[in-house]
Protein backbone atom coordinates (compact mmCIF):
# COMPACT_ATOMS: atom_id res chain seq x y z
CA UNK A 1 0.00 0.00 0.00
CA UNK A 2 3.03 2.49 0.89
CA UNK A 3 6.30 2.85 0.33
CA UNK A 4 8.43 -0.06 2.07
CA UNK A 5 10.87 2.63 3.63
CA UNK A 6 8.37 4.66 4.60
CA UNK A 7 8.65 5.14 8.55
CA UNK A 8 12.63 4.28 8.29
CA UNK A 9 14.55 5.58 11.22
CA UNK A 10 11.36 6.40 12.93
CA UNK A 11 10.46 5.41 16.33
CA UNK A 12 7.07 5.12 17.54
CA UNK A 13 4.81 4.52 20.61
CA UNK A 14 1.47 2.79 20.64
CA UNK A 15 -0.69 3.17 23.35
CA UNK A 16 -2.67 0.17 23.94
CA UNK A 17 -1.04 -1.82 21.02
CA UNK A 18 -1.60 -5.26 22.19
CA UNK A 19 -4.44 -5.42 20.72
CA UNK A 20 -7.40 -4.57 18.33
CA UNK A 21 -6.67 -1.39 16.66
CA UNK A 22 -3.32 -0.71 18.34
CA UNK A 23 -2.13 -3.91 17.49
CA UNK A 24 -2.30 -3.35 13.58
CA UNK A 25 -1.35 -0.15 13.80
CA UNK A 26 2.08 -0.88 15.44
CA UNK A 27 1.93 -3.88 12.76
CA UNK A 28 1.86 -1.54 10.21
CA UNK A 29 4.43 0.90 11.29
CA UNK A 30 7.11 -2.18 12.01
CA UNK A 31 6.07 -3.21 7.94
CA UNK A 32 6.71 0.16 6.91
CA UNK A 33 10.73 -0.12 9.07
CA UNK A 34 9.69 1.81 12.17
CA UNK A 35 11.13 1.07 15.88
CA UNK A 36 7.72 0.40 17.34
CA UNK A 37 7.07 0.45 21.25
CA UNK A 38 4.02 -0.61 22.72
CA UNK A 39 2.13 0.01 25.64
CA UNK A 40 -0.81 -0.67 28.01
CA UNK A 41 -1.55 -2.99 31.80
CA UNK A 42 -1.51 -6.02 31.35
CA UNK A 43 2.03 -7.21 31.11
CA UNK A 44 1.36 -10.59 29.66
CA UNK A 45 -0.93 -10.04 26.82
CA UNK A 46 1.98 -7.34 26.07
CA UNK A 47 4.69 -9.69 25.83
CA UNK A 48 3.19 -12.14 23.56
CA UNK A 49 1.73 -9.44 21.52
CA UNK A 50 5.26 -7.76 21.37
CA UNK A 51 6.73 -11.03 20.26
CA UNK A 52 4.36 -11.99 17.27
CA UNK A 53 4.64 -8.54 16.24
CA UNK A 54 8.40 -8.71 16.20
CA UNK A 55 8.09 -11.07 13.13
CA UNK A 56 7.62 -8.11 11.36
CA UNK A 57 10.32 -5.55 12.65
CA UNK A 58 11.79 -3.88 15.79
CA UNK A 59 8.94 -4.14 18.15
CA UNK A 60 9.46 -3.05 21.79
CA UNK A 61 7.30 -3.03 24.90
CA UNK A 62 6.74 -1.58 28.99
CA UNK A 63 3.51 -2.05 30.59
CA UNK A 64 1.83 1.10 31.43
CA UNK A 65 -0.94 2.56 32.30
CA UNK A 66 -1.74 5.39 31.46
CA UNK A 67 -3.47 6.96 34.44
CA UNK A 68 -0.43 7.08 36.70
CA UNK A 69 1.55 9.69 35.77
CA UNK A 70 5.00 8.49 37.49
CA UNK A 71 4.31 4.76 35.17
CA UNK A 72 4.11 7.84 31.76
CA UNK A 73 7.66 9.20 33.21
CA UNK A 74 9.14 5.73 33.55
CA UNK A 75 8.07 4.85 29.84
CA UNK A 76 9.34 8.45 28.62
CA UNK A 77 12.19 7.32 30.66
CA UNK A 78 12.74 3.58 28.90
CA UNK A 79 12.66 5.26 25.47
CA UNK A 80 15.10 7.88 25.68
CA UNK A 81 17.16 5.74 26.80
CA UNK A 82 17.00 2.87 24.62
CA UNK A 83 16.05 4.83 21.28
CA UNK A 84 17.16 8.67 22.57
CA UNK A 85 14.38 10.12 20.35
CA UNK A 86 10.50 9.53 19.53
CA UNK A 87 9.04 10.96 16.62
CA UNK A 88 5.79 9.43 16.71
CA UNK A 89 2.69 8.80 19.36
CA UNK A 90 -0.29 6.76 18.73
CA UNK A 91 -2.76 7.94 21.82
CA UNK A 92 -5.22 4.51 21.20
CA UNK A 93 -5.48 3.18 24.76
CA UNK A 94 -8.61 3.55 26.14
CA UNK A 95 -12.11 1.98 26.79
CA UNK A 96 -15.71 2.19 27.95
CA UNK A 97 -18.50 0.57 28.62
CA UNK A 98 -22.51 1.39 27.53
CA UNK A 99 -24.49 2.61 30.09
CA UNK A 100 -28.01 5.02 30.38
CA UNK A 101 -26.71 7.91 31.57
CA UNK A 102 -28.79 8.00 34.75
CA UNK A 103 -27.59 4.25 35.49
CA UNK A 104 -23.94 5.70 35.64
CA UNK A 105 -22.47 5.71 39.05
CA UNK A 106 -19.85 8.48 40.03
CA UNK A 107 -16.81 5.75 39.76
CA UNK A 108 -18.11 4.78 36.56
CA UNK A 109 -17.73 8.47 35.29
CA UNK A 110 -14.33 9.00 36.52
CA UNK A 111 -12.65 5.76 35.21
CA UNK A 112 -13.83 6.68 31.99
CA UNK A 113 -12.66 10.46 32.09
CA UNK A 114 -9.41 9.17 33.70
CA UNK A 115 -8.55 6.74 31.11
CA UNK A 116 -9.82 8.57 28.09
CA UNK A 117 -9.04 12.18 29.01
CA UNK A 118 -7.08 12.13 31.68
CA UNK A 119 -4.69 9.26 30.77
CA UNK A 120 -4.37 10.72 27.10
CA UNK A 121 -3.38 14.11 28.55
CA UNK A 122 -0.90 12.84 30.38
CA UNK A 123 0.93 10.87 27.72
CA UNK A 124 0.50 13.64 25.07
CA UNK A 125 2.37 16.31 27.86
CA UNK A 126 4.86 14.04 29.04
CA UNK A 127 6.06 12.78 25.42
CA UNK A 128 6.07 16.29 24.35
CA UNK A 129 8.50 17.59 27.11
CA UNK A 130 10.66 14.60 27.00
CA UNK A 131 11.22 14.64 23.26
CA UNK A 132 8.84 17.14 20.82
CA UNK A 133 9.49 19.97 22.00
CA UNK A 134 13.34 19.78 22.68
CA UNK A 135 13.29 17.96 19.57
CA UNK A 136 11.45 20.86 17.45
CA UNK A 137 9.79 17.48 15.31
CA UNK A 138 6.82 15.45 16.55
CA UNK A 139 3.59 13.62 15.26
CA UNK A 140 0.90 13.09 17.06
CA UNK A 141 -2.21 11.06 16.52
CA UNK A 142 -5.30 10.60 18.66
CA UNK A 143 -7.70 7.59 18.50
CA UNK A 144 -10.87 8.57 19.57
CA UNK A 145 -14.21 7.52 18.72
CA UNK A 146 -17.45 9.37 16.37
CA UNK A 147 -18.62 11.66 18.12
CA UNK A 148 -19.68 13.90 15.38
CA UNK A 149 -23.29 14.42 16.84
CA UNK A 150 -23.45 13.45 20.75
CA UNK A 151 -22.66 9.63 22.21
CA UNK A 152 -26.35 8.73 23.39
CA UNK A 153 -25.36 5.01 25.14
CA UNK A 154 -22.07 6.44 26.52
CA UNK A 155 -22.08 10.06 27.82
CA UNK A 156 -19.09 9.47 29.53
CA UNK A 157 -16.83 8.44 26.56
CA UNK A 158 -18.49 11.01 24.55
CA UNK A 159 -17.54 14.02 26.64
CA UNK A 160 -13.92 12.53 27.06
CA UNK A 161 -13.56 12.09 23.41
CA UNK A 162 -14.48 15.19 22.37
CA UNK A 163 -12.26 16.87 24.71
CA UNK A 164 -9.36 14.88 23.55
CA UNK A 165 -10.90 16.18 19.78
CA UNK A 166 -10.75 19.74 21.06
CA UNK A 167 -6.85 19.63 22.85
CA UNK A 168 -5.88 18.04 19.74
CA UNK A 169 -7.13 21.07 17.50
CA UNK A 170 -5.67 23.35 20.64
CA UNK A 171 -2.07 21.75 20.54
CA UNK A 172 -2.01 21.86 17.22
CA UNK A 173 -1.76 25.61 17.12
CA UNK A 174 -0.20 25.97 20.46
CA UNK A 175 3.03 23.62 19.79
CA UNK A 176 3.22 24.54 15.98
CA UNK A 177 6.12 26.71 16.69
CA UNK A 178 7.60 23.45 18.00
CA UNK A 179 6.91 21.53 15.04
CA UNK A 180 4.48 19.47 16.19
CA UNK A 181 2.02 17.85 14.19
CA UNK A 182 -1.16 16.71 15.89
CA UNK A 183 -4.64 15.03 14.50
CA UNK A 184 -7.67 12.74 15.88
CA UNK A 185 -8.85 9.82 14.13
CA UNK A 186 -12.44 9.32 14.55
CA UNK A 187 -13.40 5.37 14.29
CA UNK A 188 -17.24 4.29 14.10
CA UNK A 189 -18.07 0.79 14.62
CA UNK A 190 -15.02 -1.08 13.76
CA UNK A 191 -14.79 -4.82 13.79
CA UNK A 192 -11.74 -5.27 16.62
CA UNK A 193 -11.54 -6.45 19.92
CA UNK A 194 -12.92 -3.44 21.89
CA UNK A 195 -16.36 -4.90 20.65
CA UNK A 196 -16.02 -7.68 22.58
CA UNK A 197 -16.93 -5.58 25.94
CA UNK A 198 -20.76 -5.10 24.55
CA UNK A 199 -23.88 -7.29 24.35
CA UNK A 200 -23.85 -8.67 21.12
CA UNK A 201 -27.86 -7.42 20.99
CA UNK A 202 -26.46 -4.01 21.04
CA UNK A 203 -24.82 -4.42 17.65
CA UNK A 204 -27.49 -6.55 16.69
CA UNK A 205 -28.50 -4.65 12.59
CA UNK A 206 -25.74 -2.24 12.78
CA UNK A 207 -24.25 -2.97 9.77
CA UNK A 208 -27.23 -2.27 8.01
CA UNK A 209 -27.73 0.95 9.05
CA UNK A 210 -24.32 2.13 8.60
CA UNK A 211 -24.51 3.51 5.04
CA UNK A 212 -21.57 1.37 3.69
CA UNK A 213 -23.43 -1.64 5.26
CA UNK A 214 -20.54 -3.15 7.02
CA UNK A 215 -18.19 -2.16 10.37
CA UNK A 216 -14.99 -0.73 9.60
CA UNK A 217 -11.69 -3.18 9.88
CA UNK A 218 -9.10 -2.38 11.93
CA UNK A 219 -6.95 -2.78 8.90
CA UNK A 220 -8.25 0.67 7.63
CA UNK A 221 -7.79 2.76 10.83
CA UNK A 222 -4.29 1.48 10.67
CA UNK A 223 -3.78 2.56 6.91
CA UNK A 224 -5.35 6.14 7.86
CA UNK A 225 -2.84 6.55 10.78
CA UNK A 226 -0.20 5.25 8.93
CA UNK A 227 -1.28 7.86 6.38
CA UNK A 228 -1.22 10.65 8.75
CA UNK A 229 2.00 10.04 10.10
CA UNK A 230 3.91 9.73 6.76
CA UNK A 231 5.15 12.72 4.69
CA UNK A 232 2.43 12.83 2.41
CA UNK A 233 0.51 14.43 5.13
CA UNK A 234 2.99 17.18 6.70
CA UNK A 235 0.53 20.27 5.90
CA UNK A 236 -2.57 18.27 7.97
CA UNK A 237 -2.70 19.02 11.63
CA UNK A 238 -5.59 20.26 13.64
CA UNK A 239 -7.66 17.69 11.96
CA UNK A 240 -10.28 14.68 12.89
CA UNK A 241 -10.88 12.46 10.43
CA UNK A 242 -13.95 10.19 10.57
CA UNK A 243 -13.55 6.74 9.55
CA UNK A 244 -17.22 5.91 9.91
CA UNK A 245 -18.74 4.35 6.69
CA UNK A 246 -20.45 7.35 6.81
CA UNK A 247 -22.32 7.07 9.64
CA UNK A 248 -21.77 9.66 11.32
CA UNK A 249 -23.99 11.80 8.56
CA UNK A 250 -27.30 9.85 8.79
CA UNK A 251 -29.24 7.33 10.89
CA UNK A 252 -29.33 5.96 14.49
CA UNK A 253 -26.76 3.09 14.81
CA UNK A 254 -28.07 1.92 18.32
CA UNK A 255 -31.81 2.03 19.42
CA UNK A 256 -32.11 4.36 22.28
N1 LIG B 1 -13.56 -0.75 18.06
C1 LIG B 1 -14.33 0.31 17.86
O1 LIG B 1 -15.39 0.20 17.25
C2 LIG B 1 -13.91 1.67 18.38
C3 LIG B 1 -14.66 2.77 17.98
C4 LIG B 1 -14.29 4.03 18.43
C5 LIG B 1 -13.20 4.18 19.25
N2 LIG B 1 -12.48 3.09 19.65
C6 LIG B 1 -11.33 3.31 20.51
O2 LIG B 1 -10.16 2.92 19.83
C7 LIG B 1 -9.21 2.40 20.76
C8 LIG B 1 -8.84 0.96 20.42
O3 LIG B 1 -10.03 0.20 20.41
P1 LIG B 1 -10.11 -1.37 20.18
O4 LIG B 1 -11.47 -1.65 19.71
O5 LIG B 1 -8.95 -1.84 19.43
O6 LIG B 1 -10.09 -1.86 21.70
P2 LIG B 1 -9.16 -2.82 22.57
O7 LIG B 1 -8.67 -3.96 21.79
O8 LIG B 1 -9.92 -3.03 23.83
O9 LIG B 1 -7.90 -1.89 22.84
C9 LIG B 1 -7.77 -1.02 23.92
C10 LIG B 1 -6.33 -1.13 24.39
O10 LIG B 1 -6.09 -0.11 25.35
C11 LIG B 1 -5.37 -0.68 26.45
N3 LIG B 1 -5.73 0.13 27.61
C12 LIG B 1 -6.96 0.38 28.12
N4 LIG B 1 -6.88 1.17 29.21
C13 LIG B 1 -5.55 1.44 29.37
C14 LIG B 1 -4.81 2.19 30.33
N5 LIG B 1 -5.41 2.81 31.36
N6 LIG B 1 -3.47 2.27 30.22
C15 LIG B 1 -2.85 1.63 29.18
N7 LIG B 1 -3.49 0.89 28.26
C16 LIG B 1 -4.83 0.79 28.36
C17 LIG B 1 -5.81 -2.14 26.53
O11 LIG B 1 -4.79 -2.99 27.05
P3 LIG B 1 -4.68 -3.40 28.63
O12 LIG B 1 -5.99 -3.99 29.02
O13 LIG B 1 -3.54 -4.37 28.67
O14 LIG B 1 -4.36 -2.13 29.35
C18 LIG B 1 -6.02 -2.47 25.05
O15 LIG B 1 -4.81 -2.95 24.48
C19 LIG B 1 -9.86 2.53 22.14
O16 LIG B 1 -9.49 3.76 22.72
C20 LIG B 1 -11.33 2.49 21.80
O17 LIG B 1 -12.13 3.02 22.80
C21 LIG B 1 -12.82 1.84 19.21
Amino acid sequence: MFAQNLLKDKILLVTGGRSGIGYNIAANCLRYGATVYISSRNNSKLEAAATELSELGDCRFLSCDIRNIHQVETLAEYIQKHSGKLDILVNNAGGQFPSAAEEISPNGWNAVINNNLNGTWHVTQTMAKHFFIPQTSGNIINIIANIYRGFPGMVHTGAARAGVDNLSKTLAVEWSKYGININAIAPGVIRSTGLKQYPPDLLKGVSDRIPLKRLGETQEVADLATFLMSPMATYITGETVYIDGGQRLWGDIFEL
